[in-house]
């Protein structure tokens, strides 16, 4: 079985990626400092705790395990705080970033998968998104997630390690298996916010702004299941196994929700009145963003199969339900 290291593997995105990797046949190590992620979401291969900026930790992990592809989720990942508390954002998702590359590069690392994001955007000019729309990021995260990518730019020209960035859209639901989930330490994402309201953990849902230029005044996002996600690394990484050139990707649906329609799906599932309180507009907010999926679809033939909207809320339902038992 082949060895893969996920950085950030105790994660929500990185451990439903390391079910994927194991399920085709890959066995994947988990390095991460639990900063944010959790060590019960480690299940199906290796952990090793540690920071990626311990490059003397790092390059030791690489050569027990004879590792040559690396997937990298490790980031901090809030939004908002980026905005109001650059620093750690630009020490962690940046120059530890820099540092984990210099271990990859000393140790021959031939191909790296790169958690990207669609924050790297900004505001968007027109929609749905392409790969080669302007890059111009409204937010410290979005501007630290763009500058992973240029170092891989640059690494990959100096030194010949490829990668693909991959620009996820709004990632949500659970896997059916029923173990692994979504569990941040502070929930800023639409859907487990829903739900965790309707499970009385919070007050009311706040909906930002109501005056938007969409059909119902509420912002439009592309939601996708967390599971299709995790198969689009797979894909990513047996592209570049097979000769594939360093690339960017975006992983979205192509379809946009409102987050009204969000909360009326979610009523339709679970059969509970969401209680809302409408609110001011958020500062950085894009109206709208949604995916063109084309070059997904064309470089990795990857086609969502998990992103119906009923389907990603009854999957992130299901789990939610099951960590509010687990907790009581
Ligand atoms: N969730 C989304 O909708 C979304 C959208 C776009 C991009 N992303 C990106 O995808 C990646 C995964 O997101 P997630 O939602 O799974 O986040 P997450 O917080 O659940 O996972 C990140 C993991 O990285 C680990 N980590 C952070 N800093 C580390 C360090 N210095 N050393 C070792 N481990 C470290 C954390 O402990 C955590 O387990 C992130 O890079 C994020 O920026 C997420």
């Amino acid at each position: 079985m082949k060895k893969v290291l996920v950085a950030g593997g105790a994660g929500y995105i990185g451990s439903h990626t390391c079910l994927a990797l194991k399920n085709h046949g890959y066995e994947p190590v988990v390095l991460d400092n639990l900063s944010e992620g959790h060590e019960w979401l480690v299940q199906f291969g290796p952990f090793e705790h540690g920071d990626i900026g311990d490059s003397e930790f790092v390059g030791e992990v690489i050569a027990k395990h004879g590792i040559k592809d690396i997937l990298f989720f490790a980031a901090f990942t809030y939004v908002g705080v980026s905005v109001t508390d650059p620093e750690p954002y630009f020490e962690n998702n940046v120059s530890k970033m820099h540092d984990f590359l210099a271990v990859c590069k000393k140790t021959g690392i031939e191909n790296f998968i790169f958690s990207s994001s669609c924050a790297t955007y900004g505001n968007p000019i027109t929609v749905p998104l392409t790969e080669d729309h302007p890059q111009n990021p409204v937010s410290t995260y979005g501007d630290t997630k763009l500058m992973g990518e240029k170092m891989l730019k640059w690494y990959g020209q100096a030194y010949g390690m490829k990668h693909v960035a991959l620009r996820y859209f709004n990632a949500c639901g659970a896997s059916h298996i029923g173990t692994i989930g979504e569990s941040h330490n502070i929930e800023t994402h639409l859907i487990p916010i829903i739900l965790k309201t309707l499970l009385g953990q919070r007050n009311h849902v706040s909906v930002f702004g109501t005056d938007y230029d969409t059909p119902d005044g509420t912002c439009i996002r592309d939601y996708i299941h967390v599971d299709d996600l995790a198969n689009a690394h797979v894909k990513a990484l047996e592209y570049l196994e097979n000769g594939g050139e360093s690339t960017q990707i975006n992983l979205g649906t192509g379809t946009g929700y409102s987050v009204k329609e969000i909360i009326n799906a979610v009523e339709q599932v679970t059969g509970h009145p969401v209680p809302v309180r409408f609110e001011e507009r958020r500062a950085g907010d894009p109206p709208v963003l949604y995916a063109n999926p084309q070059k997904s679809r064309e470089v990795l033939g990857w086609i969502p199969t998990h992103s119906d909207l009923h389907n990603i809320i009854q999957s992130a339902w299901n789990w939610e339900l099951k960590q509010s038992q687990t907790k009581v």
